[in-house]
């Protein structure tokens, strides 16, 4: 039988006829066969009795219903059950049977590592008990959670511990919580776990307990992520001004998880990636990725919690502002610029690659067909630059004052980004009418401009055009509002002051229309223009720099976004150049530019080592994709290689000198005892120091010292005392594809091997490098002890990395990638489609590669359509793919 398969559209949204305003759930624990009984008040919403009630299920076994008490009449199909002319109020009483063990796909209730654990968001309720399991039913939950008593010694859930009792050998625990809210964020954790805790009290003197809870034996892990939480409690109040609302605060970490981490009201629930870190075994990024996803949570208690989605389609509300919210967090808290680098790459990269190809959505979707397809770059990611785009046209006072309207109007509903943007333009006084096409229009903007400058008048005279290519369904679009901040720079490299009819004018220019033409008065000289500064706009920018104009914005702008724009641009212009030499087999052309431009960063700049090293950086052959509409991926490649041998070549003494002066550095802080420590400073020496390594390392095996280029990195992986130094010795090794990798490797899987999450970097380092083994090896570390295709870490650091960060063997023209990638997805469909459907990305490039890898993947993706039991997830973006 043909599956009906249907995409959900935004614009059919209806009101619920029926909500719950309270229930109350009993779980009876048992790892195959728990029983849950529901008691939910129910009410109906509309004036026609004959409409049933709907109650969506999944994966469910019913053993009861009753109607106040009573047996009564009910309809059970696939995924619902209806009950038939029921009153207007009502108590309903449903009891299903779930088996949490099997539970592959961890949505609902699951077992992660002998601990109980749920993830509802987005559709995972339901697969719990019969509900309406849609975000604008608000209720009241009470739960109550047995098990035999000593099985589980932590037994939590949302809101108030209310009883915790034993009778007859059964510990019972109530939790009660006072905040209505969706089903989405329904939590329940069961099991053993290691205590944290700390007392935090809130601006309005609320006392609140905070508790995190780790695998047995992991506290000392756990010190940074539950100080982050105090953190970024601190922040929200000064920053936001918002509070926490409850007495208690609860995070867990488990180690099966599909996501990074989820808000569940009082009770968030981490994949432990994003909560155990310790000097030893973790990495900076580690460090850094916990308290921003510990801060991503925990705000979410306002925006997303207090107010949340209507329905999926807006999931941006929640998941943009928090994503902003979080930014800002780590941005107040540790290095602006760089935050803002590391976001931008976001952009340019993986987000721009999405607009670019069949899976292009606006940030507010449209149609959705498997809402867990929507968990996006471009709905989290681009999402939170809309909203840094309305801060950026409002100023940070305005938009508070907008945060403080959406909540006085909201608190306590299911909202809509139309209700946002909303209070952001009545508390603002400005209208966003336009600024909307953000929120509706999907794909990539590109701004052209070019400069006339008029000696006589001293006028700059800009032409800017904007245009945003197709996306699938939307052939034609509006001209967007972009607030594009600019800088104006004389020949001297000081920066010229904005002035319009005498007056001074903001950097912020807005553009509103397909043509615009912007002047500005008072300009001595024809000058230098930094466009786009902080990346005002996620849009690409087109402008015809003329020779050196680079290299001032470089060496003078004061905006550090955009000296670190200025050397992407300079090395993309020559990865263009080059890729289209490669394309005709014409000889390269030497990166003058290039080389210089690194000369004099390394030599000159004086910037610091952290903002120095992320200068330096080559970009990754997947957001170089996004140079071009047609993909050639051999010489893309090609020509990015032969960039990384000119300057290794070119710059091979500077290099061996910074790494030098850099390892005696390292040596030094040992000889003194001061040991690892995740400041800017230590972190900037490290990130320099595997730049500085990298680039020796290839000039010396360049140059046929391969012995010598070994010798350097198993000496660098010896002298480590943290993790990050450690894997930039075995990414090295592995990378350059030295002879010490071997040492290094078997020496790193004795040390780690019991540690999954630290032994992840032995994956990733393998499944990344580019040779022609890879395939091999990757293969071969499924059989690995430490593998495991239930667990989404394991899958993503093995075969993830082996499709989305080596694109070199994945995409080798033998189809070897794409024939092994489909092999995991047809397994991965059966189990955990979800986590199938994350990794499969790359593919879905196949319209823009070249007509032999194209015929491959869409023999391979015929191959997955026919599979019986294919998953929404796999078909939704197969089916986009093809179309
Ligand atoms: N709301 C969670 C967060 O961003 C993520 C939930 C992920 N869910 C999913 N189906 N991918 O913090
Ligand atoms: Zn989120």
């Amino acid at each position: 039988m043909a599956v009906i398969r249907q995409e959900k559209r935004r614009l059919d949204y209806k009101k619920p006829d029926f909500t719950i305003t309270d229930i109350d759930l009993t779980f009876e624990l048992d790892l195959t066969a728990t029983i849950v009984t529901a008691v939910s008040r129910v009410k109906r919403l509309t004036e026609d009795r004959k409409i049933p009630l709907v109650l969506n299920g999944d994966s469910l076994k019913l053993l009861d219903v009753k109607l106040d008490g009573a047996e009564c009449a009910f309809r059970e199909t696939e995924n619902t059950l209806e009950l038939d002319s029921v009153p207007d109020e009502f108590t309903l009483t449903v009891k299903t049977c779930i088996n949490p063990k099997d539970n592959s796909e961890l949505m609902g209730l699951y077992v992660s590592d002998g601990k109980f654990c749920t993830q509802n968001e987005p559709e995972g309720f339901r697969r719990i008990t019969f509900f309406t399991d849609h975000p604008d039913v608000l209720a009241r939950y009470t739960t109550h959670i047995i098990a035999p008593d000593g099985a589980y010694p932590f037994m939590l859930s949302n809101g108030n511990l209310i009883k915790d009792e034993v009778k007859d050998g059964k510990r019972v625990v109530t939790w009660e919580d006072p905040f209505p809210k969706p089903s989405y964020l329904f939590a329940l954790v069961a099991g053993d776990f290691d205590e944290l805790h700390r007392d935090f009290v809130t601006c309005g003197g609320r006392h609140v307990d905070v508790y995190l809870y780790v695998d047995k034996g992991q506290a000392s892990c756990g010190t940074v992520a539950i100080d982050s939480i105090l953190r970024a409690m601190e922040w929200d109040e000064k920053r936001f001004g918002l509070e926490y609302d409850l007495n208690r605060f609860n995070v867990v970490a488990v180690d099966f998880f599909n996501a990074g981490a989820m808000e569940n009201k009082s009770l968030n629930i981490f994949n432990s990636k994003y909560v155990l870190v310790d000097a030893e075994s973790a990495t900076d990024t580690d460090f850094e990725n916990v308290l921003s996803v510990i801060g991503h949570e925990y705000f979410h208690n306002w925006t997303g919690d207090r107010v949340t989605c209507r329905d999926w389609f807006q999931l941006s509300l929640k998941e943009g502002l928090t994503v902003f919210r979080d930014q800002e967090f780590s941005s107040d808290l540790c290095c602006r610029p760089i935050e803002r680098i590391k976001a931008v790459n976001i952009i340019k990269g993986p987000q721009f690659t999405e607009d670019a190809g069949p899976m292009a959505h606006p940030i507010r979707p449209d149609y959705v067909m498997e809402m867990n397809n929507f968990y996006s770059v471009t709905v989290y990611d681009k999402g939170a630059e809309v909203i840094r785009m309305i801060h950026t046209i409002l100023g940070e006072e305005l938009f508070q004052k907008g945060m403080k309207l959406y909540f006085k109007r909201h608190d306590g509903c299911a909202v809509t980004c139309e209700d946002f943007v909303s209070a952001m333009e009545d508390a603002s006084g400005i209208d966003l009418k336009q600024f909307r096409n953000w929120y509706s229009q999907a794909g990539t903007p590109c701004v052209s401009g070019s400069l006339r400058y008029d000696a006589e008048k001293k006028q700059a005279v800009y032409t800017f055009n904007q245009s945003t290519p197709a996306t699938p369904g939307q052939s034609v679009k509006q001209p967007f509002v972009i607030p594009l901040s600019m800088a104006l720079y004389g020949s001297d490299g000081r920066k010229i002051l904005l002035k319009r009819n005498g007056e001074p004018v903001s950097e912020v220019q807005i553009l509103t229309e397909e043509h615009n033409v912007v002047v500005f008065d008072d300009v001595p000289e024809r000058p230098v223009t930094a466009l786009l500064q902080n990346f005002s706009a996620p849009v690409k920018v087109e402008y015809p720099y003329a020779q050196g104009e680079l290299e001032t914005l470089l060496k003078c702008a004061d905006d550090p976004v955009t000296r670190y724009e200025s050397m992407q641009n300079i090395i993309n212009s020559y990865i263009v150049l080059n890729t289209v030499n490669a394309q005709r087999r014409l000889p390269f052309t030497h990166s003058e530019l290039v080389v210089q431009s690194f000369r004099y960063i390394l030599e000159e700049s004086g910037l610091d080592n952290r903002f120095m090293a992320y200068i330096l950086r080559i970009p990754p052959v997947n957001t170089l994709m996004g140079l071009f509409t047609a993909i050639d991926l051999d010489a893309i490649i090609a020509s990015r290689k032969e960039l990384v041998r000119v300057l290794s070549v070119e710059l091979a003494d500077i290099w061996e000198k910074l790494y030098q002066k850099l390892l005696a550095e390292f040596r030094q802080r040992l000889a003194e005892g001061r040991g690892y420590e995740c400041t800017e400073e230590q972190i900037g020496s490290r990130d320099l120091i595997r730049v500085a390594l990298n680039f020796h390392v290839r000039g010396l095996v360049l140059k046929g010292e391969e012995a010598k280029a070994s010798a350097i990195v198993s000496g660098h992986y010896r002298i480590s005392d943290n993790m990050t130094d450690t894997l930039i010795a075995l990414n090295a090794a592995t990378a350059h594809n030295l002879e010490s990798r071997h040492e290094i490797l078997k020496d790193f899987e004795s040390r780690w091997r019991d540690n999954a999450l630290v032994f992840d970097n032995y994956f990733r380092a393998v499944a990344s490098a580019p040779y022609p083994d890879t395939l091999d090896n990757v293969r071969k570390l499924m059989e690995h002890e430490c593998f495991d295709l239930t667990n989404p870490n394991r899958v993503r650091a093995l075969l993830g990395t082996f499709s989305q960060l080596n694109p070199e063997c994945f995409n080798d023209i033998s189809g070897r990638g794409y024939e092994f990638l489909t092999e995991i997805l047809i397994k991965l469909n059966g189990t955990n489609p979800h986590v199938a459907a994350a990794i499969m990305t790359p593919m879905l490039n196949l319209n823009r590669l070249d007509i032999k890898r194209k015929g491959m993947i869409t023999d391979c993706f015929n191959r997955i359509m026919r599979i019986p039991g294919l998953s929404d997830s796999i078909f939704e973006k197969i089916d986009k793919a093809f179309k």
